[in-house]
């Protein structure tokens, strides 16, 4: 089966085709805000205006014609709703006109089963990490099969007719961010720092030659809280470095996180610890991380960071695995769901 998916839920536009496990193609094109935050009617104008060039891009990496693809799926939420609304309208389009099924698909149950795939991990604890998103996740079987019982909260969260197909799984949330994402606390600190991109990845290069400073540290369980931390260390940059205050930022955050996501093992007994989304591919946190699974005697598993951030073949590859499970979806059901729940439906 060749899947075309569409992932859009924020600053980046991507389309990636899968064929079973096989990833043929991953084109994206990624939406820079300068001296600002995400401004959705911009980003969503930008995803409108790539996506022509990008659709021709990702067929032709992947060596095939869209009256080839046998399933449309697009990230369907969670996200901003005018992007969300680009990945939805198009993969619309193209499930009409070429007359074949379409999947609306969870985009962080995409960032969890891409990067499950990657690390080759059957039943890990999840620590997602992303700029909207910071979540510690485990897989719930519900042992029923597809199409057996009705679909429960999925239902009601445009889940789409089951039929036939593999036992259904669910999600469950451990623990999560009470406040922002760890990965809008960077961006938030990076305009505060007058970065012009404000990015992760740009705060990470000033990291590396600064000293911890304290900073305060809020961890509640499985549960985190971030804006503190993005205050004091705002006030924190009139005494200190921006370095220096970066790299304690980092520190922190990081360390609340592993402190967590370490609860989180010891309290599910998992053999296995996985960390996804785009704060992922940050290789201070990642090194934390390992080192917490190594003292824990688990393995410790992390995706590539192509498929880390934001991109369309994960789209793609979740749509094969909700379809092989027996989800179908009409068009009348597929809509941009901005506020969806990575445990709200049945996998
Ligand atoms: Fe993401």
């Amino acid at each position: 089966m060749l899947c075309l998916g569409i992932e859009s839920t924020a600053h980046t536009l991507g389309i990636g085709i899968f064929s079973r496990d096989k990833a043929l193609s991953n084109a994206k094109r990624v939406y820079k805000p300068m001296n600002e935050g995400i401004i959705p009617r911009k980003a969503a104008d930008y995803h409108s205006a790539e996506f022509a060039p990008l659709l021709s891009e990702s067929l032709s990496q992947a060596g095939v014609k869209l009256s080839d693809i046998d399933l449309f799926a697009f990230s369907q939420g969670p996200g901003i709703g005018q992007c969300l609304r680009t990945s939805c309208a198009a993969a619309k389009y193209l499930a009409l006109k070429y007359e074949k099924p379409i999947i609306g698909v969870n985009h962080c149950a995409a960032h969890v089963e891409i990067s499950k795939l990657c690390a080759g991990f059957s039943d890990p604890l999840v620590l997602y990490v992303s700029g909207g998103n910071t979540q510690i996740i485990v897989e719930e079987k519900t042992g029923a099969r597809a199409g057996s019982e009705k679909a429960g909260r999925g239902a009601r969260a445009g889940s789409g007719t089951d039929k036939g197909g593999k036992a259904r799984k669910r999600y469950h949330v451990l623990g999560e961010t009470l406040d922002i994402g760890v990965g809008n606390l960077f961006d938030n600190f990076g305009r505060a720092l007058g970065l012009e991109y404000a990015h992760g990845s740009v705060l990470e290069e000033i990291a590396k030659s600064g000293k911890y400073v304290e900073l305060p540290y809020t961890v509640k369980g499985m549960n985190l809280l971030f804006t503190g931390l993005q205050t004091a260390a705002e006030k924190k940059l009139a005494t200190a470095s921006k370095e220096d205050v970066t790299y304690s930022v980092m520190e922190t955050s990081f360390a609340m996180l592993t402190e967590a996501t370490e609860r989180g093992l010891c309290l599910t007994k998992k053999k296995e610890v996985l960390v996804c989304g785009g704060v992922a591919c940050n290789k201070k946190l990642q090194g934390m991380l390992a080192s917490m699974a190594s003292e824990q005697g688990v393995k410790f598993g992390v995706a590539p960071n192509e498929f880390n951030a934001d991109n369309g073949a994960m789209i793609a590859y979740a749509g094969i695995a909700h379809y092989s499970r027996g989800k179908r979806m009409k068009i009348s059901e597929c809509k941009p769901l901005p506020n969806q729940r990575i445990d709200g439906f049945n996998f």
